[in-house]
């Protein structure tokens, strides 16, 4: 069934990615977003993508009476929070700075869906609120033992939908814990594009493809994994919007507090998603092994069987798609 849907953070990587999904599928889409980690030169480009405009409200999610005041004028129906901090190692520099915006804004949101009577929201998680692995892969029953101020704000907001969820029986949640998302849209139009030195490690090494850095800092050869790198299990992110829909669809027959991990299954070292990317853009990406990185995890990857059961939903796109989706983005940025 169609729905009125606020999107939070959806000017972002994975927001975007979502809106042009629902929106194809025919519901109605309102993106609310700070600007605080992206442009809104993607609404124009959302618009060539979909073929109709995207409503956009700019407003931070702290500001109650604003969302209360969206929520009402486009009479919304379900909320998708994507709005937060991401970077892991900035989490542990500026722990409050994640706290304040990852839990107190989910907060915010959450008083704003109560007094409008929404019942259905959906947070984007992550695989950080497990920690270090007690076994592999990862199931959603795994201990949640998060390691940085990042991954316990996610933890702590999963926490809090949960007890909300146990006051209110008409609420229907689902908590997606992603893994590693990487990967553009199909045209090449939309994809991720950190502002300043890339974090994460695809669109560094696209920038390494594309000649804009010299090369790729490998963080660590001497991990328990098949090559000595880090393994992590790459998703990408038009699979990960379209669990995002298939949530959607599974929240509209069940009520209740609801953990999916949304990932592959597989992972991946760091050196095999090098060559991968070096075979799809037919180029040598330069490397060079460094010290480990503070806080990285050896191995990690998810099992999807939960979200192939109750969701009907599993990854379609292989890691070459991810590299070459990601390449063909990189290419049109420049
Ligand atoms: P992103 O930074 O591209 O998107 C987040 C958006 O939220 C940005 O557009 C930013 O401007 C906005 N925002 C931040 N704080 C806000 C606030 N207080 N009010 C309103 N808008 C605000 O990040 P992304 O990669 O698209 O991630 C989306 C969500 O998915 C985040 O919650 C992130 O923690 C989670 N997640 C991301 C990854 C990943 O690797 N990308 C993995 C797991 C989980
Ligand atoms: N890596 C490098 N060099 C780099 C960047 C990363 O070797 O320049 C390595 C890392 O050590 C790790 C792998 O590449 O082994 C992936 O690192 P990313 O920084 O791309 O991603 P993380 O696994 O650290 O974390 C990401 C997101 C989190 C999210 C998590 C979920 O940043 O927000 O995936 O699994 F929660």
């Amino acid at each position: 069934m169609a729905e009125r849907i606020l999107i939070t953070g959806g000017t972002g990587y994975i927001g975007s990615h979502t809106a042009v999904v629902l929106s194809q599928l025919g519901h109605d889409i309102v993106l609310y977003d700070n600007l605080s980690n992206s442009s809104d030169a993607i609404l124009d480009v959302l618009q060539e993508i979909t073929g109709k405009p995207i409503p956009f409200v700019k407003g931070d999610i702290r500001d109650t009476d604003l969302v209360i005041h969206t929520l009402k004028s486009h009479n919304i129906d379900a909320i998708i929070h994507f709005a937060g901090l991401k970077a892991v190692g900035e989490s542990v520099e500026k722990p409050l700075d994640y706290f304040a915006n990852n839990i107190q804004g989910a907060i915010s949101l959450l008083k704003a869906l109560q007094t409008q009577s929404i019942n259905t929201f959906i947070f984007s998680s992550s695989a950080t609120v497990y920690g270090e692995p007690q076994y592999l892969p990862f199931d959603e029953e795994h201990p949640t033992n998060a390691l940085t101020p990042y991954g316990r704000s996610k933890k702590h907001v999963e926490e809090i939908l949960k007890d909300l969820a146990s006051s209110n029986p008409a609420l229907r949640i689902s908590c997606l814990r992603y893994f590693n998302p990487v990967g553009a849209h199909e045209s090449g139009l939309i994809g991720e594009n950190p502002k300043g030195k890339p974090n994460n490690i695809m669109p560094f090494i696209a920038q390494v493809a594309i000649g804009d850095r010299e090369e790729l800092c490998v963080f660590g050869d001497d991990y328990p994994t098949s090559d000595g790198t880090g393994v992590r299990d790459y998703i990408h992110v038009m699979d990960l919007a379209e669990g995002h829909a298939s949530s959607l669809a599974f929240l509209e027959n069940n009520t209740g507090w609801h953990a999916f991990n949304l990932g592959s299954g597989t992972g991946f070292s760091v050196l095999e998603l090098i060559h991968a990317f070096e075979e799809e853009a037919n180029c040598t990406i330069p490397y060079r092994i460094i010290g480990r990185r503070a806080g990285d995890i050896a191995e990690y990857y998810s099992n999807p069987d939960k979200a192939a059961k109750l969701l009907g939903w599993k990854t379609k796109r292989n890691l070459n798609e991810m590299c070459s989706s990601t390449w063909q983005f990189q290419k049109k940025l420049n």
